[in-house]
């Protein structure tokens, strides 16, 4: 894999597995219950895809009203973390650069929670070609963030061709460099709509935003093993 911000914010998250639900999301029964009920708003159904899974937060919840989850993520150590959360045989775990990955099938939801920020904005419209890739013709994309109501907790001072970066530091007091934008939802929605997705981005509780999209046009759909 290359030496880029893609590559060295994966290592970041590779090095931070075993400290993520103690300085993130957490395990707290407020939590659990919160992330449920942004769930339940959703209406998520049917087959999903879930990307950068991380620590299996969502999955859990998303398992309960999916018929199925596909989770995936770059970082082994995460998926060994959310595997031991999730006691059901409807979820499978695959480990997988997102960028790159190419789904065997296709979903009804692809979902993602705490991506949209720290994808580059030179690698935004090849993320989103994969989640063209991996939705059916009628699927629906949801993702939560954060929104710059929360920018102030964590100043991306350094502006570059992949957006703003942070600095991280671990427990250990090794430093890592992330990207991390806080998406305007207009200017989320805007951006979208210029690659051919029609999304609703708006806010939700945390001011976190939760975004909704589709295809803004039908387009015609190769589905894996037809000719
Ligand atoms: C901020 S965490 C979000 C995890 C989870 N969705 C949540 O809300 O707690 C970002 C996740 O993206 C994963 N990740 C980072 N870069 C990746 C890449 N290039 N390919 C696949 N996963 C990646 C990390 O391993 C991490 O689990």
């Amino acid at each position: 894999m290359p030496d880029d911000v893609v590559a060295r914010q994966l290592a970041y998250y590779r090095a931070r597995a075993g400290e993520y639900d103690a300085t993130s999301y957490g395990e707290t029964p407020r939590m659990r219950d919160t992330i449920a009920g942004v769930v339940a708003e959703m209406h998520i159904d049917g087959d999903v895809l879930e990307l950068a899974g991380g620590t299996g937060a969502w999955t859990v919840e998303i398992a309960r009203v999916a018929r199925s989850v596909t989770y995936v993520d770059g970082a082994p150590e995460m998926a060994a973390i959310a595997r031991a959360k999730v006691d059901d045989p409807a979820v499978t775990f695959e480990i997988a650069d997102l960028f790159s990955y190419r789904p065997s099938r296709r979903f009804d939801v692809v979902f993602f929670a705490a991506w949209m920020s720290h994808v580059p904005d030179s690698r935004f419209d090849d993320f989103w070609a994969v989640v063209d890739d991996c939705l059916a013709p009628d699927g629906r994309v949801l993702f939560l963030d954060e929104s710059p109501a929360r920018a102030h907790f964590e100043p991306a001072p350094f502006d570059t061709d992949d957006g703003p970066l942070a600095t991280r530091t671990l427990s250990d007091g090794s430093q890592h460099v992330i990207v991390k934008r806080f998406w305007e939802p207009r200017a989320l929605e805007a951006r979208l709509a210029a690659i051919g997705w029609s999304a609703t981005v708006t806010p939700t509780v945390h001011d976190w935003y939760v975004g909704e999209a589709r295809r803004a046009s039908a387009r015609r759909i190769d589905q894996p093993g037809q000719g």
